[in-house]
């Protein structure tokens, strides 16, 4: 099976999207949210780049989506990287020393701390679009990464992926990837970007990310499926529900009777087709769904 990122996803609802249908569908009853996310057996957290917003962490809409004077979902591309890998790696040098320096936040540890106390009891499974690692570092435990990590790198000739927490990942990056959209250009010459350190390879590393218009990873992608088949309550959590495939699966769960709650500062394409909407900042709106 071939599943492809695809940043400019229309979501197309099958419900007519106008605010009568909206109104008499969508609840942001907390109460009863938190009596249904009481007797669920079985438990989803879909995030994206909002749930990180809060840590400083820019999300890829409005102004924070730039990096000079690109788009940033542009330079999150195999072409980009073709045409001048030494711009697309100041890039990911400068999103893994701003997400090394950003701290989970109330959000990420209100996910944490539900699954840390009801994770034996419910079946808890944290599905992210994120690279960042803040789940993780917040002690989010049975977590499906989506689209890779700004801290694994992968050989582009031996495919080796490989856990990697330098700073800077190489010498020729120090000093690199400010985002001043005066910069012009980037010129280190390859050799001195991060190579595969196997003697009989060498080959160029690249970030560990599933970018625009690459397969997700067949496994990655079939255990995110198989639990969002089964959960009877998801958690849509910061994301925009634009990138394909993410943006399907609540909508696919709401389709077949799982309930889903839509955690986010501004209604989404997706919303008319889930149960609940809950607006604001994740960090307050999580901290009181997850709380006893
Ligand atoms: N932190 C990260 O790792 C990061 C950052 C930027 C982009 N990305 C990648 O870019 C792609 C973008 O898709 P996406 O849907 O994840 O993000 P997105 O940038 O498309 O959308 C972010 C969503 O978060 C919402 N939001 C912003 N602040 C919020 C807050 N405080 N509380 C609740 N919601 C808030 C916005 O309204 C928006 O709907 C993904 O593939 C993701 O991998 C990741
Ligand atoms: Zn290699």
């Amino acid at each position: 099976m071939c599943i492809i990122l695809l940043r400019t996803f229309r979501y197309k609802s099958k419900i007519n999207f106008t605010s009568n249908i909206m109104a008499a569908r969508l609840s942001s009853d907390m109460t009863k949210f938190k009596e249904t996310l009481k007797s669920s057996k079985e438990i989803i957290i879909l995030s994206g780049a909002g749930i990180s917003a809060e840590s400083g962490i820019p999300t890829f809409r409005g102004a924070g989506g730039y990096w000079r004077k690109y788009q940033a979902s542009s330079l999150a591309t195999p072409e980009a990287f073709r045409n001048n890998p030494s711009l697309v790696w100041e890039f990911y040098h400068y999103r893994r020393e701003v997400a090394a320096k950003a701290q989970p936040n109330p959000g990420h540890r209100a996910i944490a701390d539900y699954e840390s106390k009801y994770g034996s009891t419910k079946k808890i499974t944290v599905i992210t679009q994120n690279v960042d690692g803040l789940h993780a570092r917040a002690g989010t435990k049975n977590l499906i990464e989506l689209h890779g990590n700004l801290y694994k790198t992968r050989c582009t000739k031996c495919k080796e992926v490989l856990v990697n927490n330098d700073s800077p990942i190489c010498e020729a990056l120090a000093d690199r990837g400010a985002p001043d959209a005066n910069i012009i250009g980037s010129d280190i010459p390859v050799r001195f970007l991060p190579h595969c350190e196997k003697p009989s390879c060498g080959g160029l590393l690249r970030p560990h990310i599933v970018w625009f218009g690459e397969n997700l990873e067949a496994a990655v992608l079939e255990k995110a499926e198989s639990a969002m088949a089964t959960c009877d309550v998801c958690l849509v959590v910061g994301t925009s529900s634009v990138v394909y495939p993410a943006a399907m699966f609540a909508p696919q769960a709401a389709a077949r009777g799982a309930t889903v709650a839509e955690f986010n500062i501004e209604p989404t394409p997706a919303t008319p087709d889930f149960h609940y909407y809950f607006e604001g900042p994740c960090g307050t709106t999580l901290q009181e769904a997850l709380s006893d």
